[in-house]
């Protein structure tokens, strides 16, 4: 290794190398092998890890309570209501108080400038694990399945379909031109990421031999991508846009019509999840109540085909959020 990662923090792959990315990258599969063959080492032992969730999480909170587990460190869960952050107590005071006590901090919010706080403040690494503008470490994740099914990274031709400027969104857009990838955001124009994101991201394109493109057309977008991705048409804080996002995507649903429009036989399927593939929850039955949809951004067929590896990539949370404390830690 020819860098130390350690006392870093893990805000946004912004601050991130693609040397870096890579090295997690490769860290996550050797211990995910070595977990499935037994042979684990507990680097974390004896330490302690605060999890703070002011937003509801299935993957991230056990990814991380699971790979504390298996590292031999102490996972301590922190939910909203539990905790003054902000409300009785400054961020600021609470980053303070928990970084005397804590070595690390995961944080799961609304607001990015929140975990920049917490960093700021607490003197030990902080992870975030999704706030309002970005969604790092399910990207590493995301990665880590690709490579895994496909066997590299760079060159891959990805598309991400559907709500072109939400946090997961941002991220894989961030990550994707770090790592060299044929990048395409398809989404309608209202839901375009951020010019100043798309520049950025176009200006490490041009260092990785990356490519990024924005476009509203969905049979240009897809053409010979390797891989289809979406994610929720409305995330957690924005209910009350549903009715504007089924108006906006209903047409970008990834259904079996999409994957043969990008012309690949061997076209993977990705989502972060959770996802509306079917009226089996209560949101979804509301929305079909409502709108009619039985389906959101993907079609049942798709989640459950050949295609799809999206448990593949929920268990990856797990190996890629263990590789980041153990890396920093
Ligand atoms: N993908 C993801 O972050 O899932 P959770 O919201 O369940 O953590
Ligand atoms: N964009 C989604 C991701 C959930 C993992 C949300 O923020 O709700």
């Amino acid at each position: 290794m020819s860098f130390n990662l350690k006392g870093r923090s893990f805000l946004t792959l912004k601050d991130y190398t693609p040397q870096e990315i890579k090295y997690l990258l490769d860290l996550s599969a050797e211990l995910k092998k070595a977990k499935y063959i037994g042979t684990e080492a507990k680097n974390l032992q004896g330490k302690s890890i605060a999890l703070i969730f002011e937003k509801p999480s299935t993957r991230t909170r056990c990814a991380f309570v699971v790979a504390c587990s298996d590292q031999g460190a102490h996972a301590e869960y922190l939910g909203k209501g539990d905790i003054q952050l902000g409300k009785k107590e400054s961020v600021e005071d609470t980053a303070k108080v928990l970084g005397r006590m804590f070595d690390g901090i995961e944080f799961r919010g609304f607001k990015h400038s929140t975990v920049e706080i917490l960093a700021q403040h607490s003197g030990v690494p902080v992870w975030n694990g999704l706030t309002d503008l970005y969604h790092p470490t399910q990207v590493l994740a995301d990665f880590l399945t690709i490579k895994e099914r496909k066997g590299y990274l760079k060159g891959i031709s990805f598309a991400y379909v559907g709500d072109g400027r939400n946090n997961v969104a941002n991220s894989l857009m961030i990550g994707a031109a770090k790592m060299g990838i044929d990048f395409r955001i398809v989404s309608p124009k209202e839901l375009f990421p951020t010019e100043e994101l798309v520049a950025y991201c176009r200006s490490e394109a041009a260092v990785s031999g990356a490519s990024v493109t924005v476009t509203d057309d969905v049979k240009l977008g897809v053409s010979g991508c390797d891989v289809l991705y979406t994610d929720v048409w409305v995330s957690m804080g924005e209910e009350e846009f549903f009715d504007e996002r089924i108006r906006l995507l209903k047409d970008y649903q990834v259904n079996m019509d999409m994957i043969r429009a990008t012309g690949k036989e061997e076209c993977m399927f990705l989502h972060c999840l959770p996802a509306f593939h079917d009226t089996k929850t209560t949101v979804g039955l509301e929305i079909f109540e409502k709108y009619g949809l039985k389906e959101m951004e993907v079609s049942d067929e798709v989640f459950r085909s050949k295609h799809s590896a999206v448990f593949d990539e929920a268990e990856n949370r797990v190996h890629t959020i263990k590789a980041i404390m153990v890396a920093t830690l």
